[in-house]
């Protein structure tokens, strides 16, 4: 269930073959005879220092991935140098996440109907001292998952056909 949710995409699945196609289309361009000595990837990003302009973005629920996963990944992203953003979806909460990293993160907001709910959810990144808020728009309406339907991925489970 959790490793389809990771691996798929929703409908048809084009926008997830292409996530891997574009890519392969860039190619890198090799510079030669260049002075290399100070090259760096280092940048700012929303006020903050990088080592290069990169962050993670926000995943749900992979503190189902792997125990802990979100206080993992902020920890692999603060030894890295870039930002953590924390996912509304998260297993791990916005405060325990915070006690066990030592470097400000990102909080996405998914903006629901019940307000009241998401402004204590702010309130709650703000006093754990979240540096940004990441507002994600593109979630109207659910997609249609369909291997997360067959293996009933919703709250609470279901087991096919649900
Ligand atoms: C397994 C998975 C879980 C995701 N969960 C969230 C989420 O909880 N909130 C969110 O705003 N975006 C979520 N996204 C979207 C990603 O944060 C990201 O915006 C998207 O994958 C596009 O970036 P990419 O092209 O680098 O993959 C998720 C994506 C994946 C693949």
């Amino acid at each position: 269930m959790f490793y389809d949710y990771a691996d798929s995409g929703s409908w048809t699945e084009s926008t997830y073959r292409a996530n891997s196609s574009d890519f392969q289309a860039i190619q890198l361009r090799q510079r030669i005879a260049v002075d290399m000595t100070d090259r760096s990837l280092a940048s700012t990003m929303v006020g903050q220092p990088v080592s290069m302009p990169v962050a993670l973005a926000p995943t749900g629920l992979t503190g189902m991935q792997h125990a802990d996963g979100e206080i993992l990944a902020a920890r692999a992203a603060a030894k890295a140098g870039v930002p953590f953003t924390l996912s509304t979806l998260s297993i791990c909460s916005i405060e325990h996440v915070a006690a066990n990293t030592d470097r400000p993160f990102w909080f996405q907001v998914y903006v629901m109907r019940y307000r009241a709910f998401i402004d204590s959810l702010i309130d709650r990144a703000k006093h754990a001292g979240c540096s940004a808020l990441v507002l994600t728009l593109d979630l109207q309406i659910m997609g249609q998952r369909h291997k997360d339907v067959i293996n009933g991925l919703s709250t609470p489970p279901k087991t096919y056909p649900g």
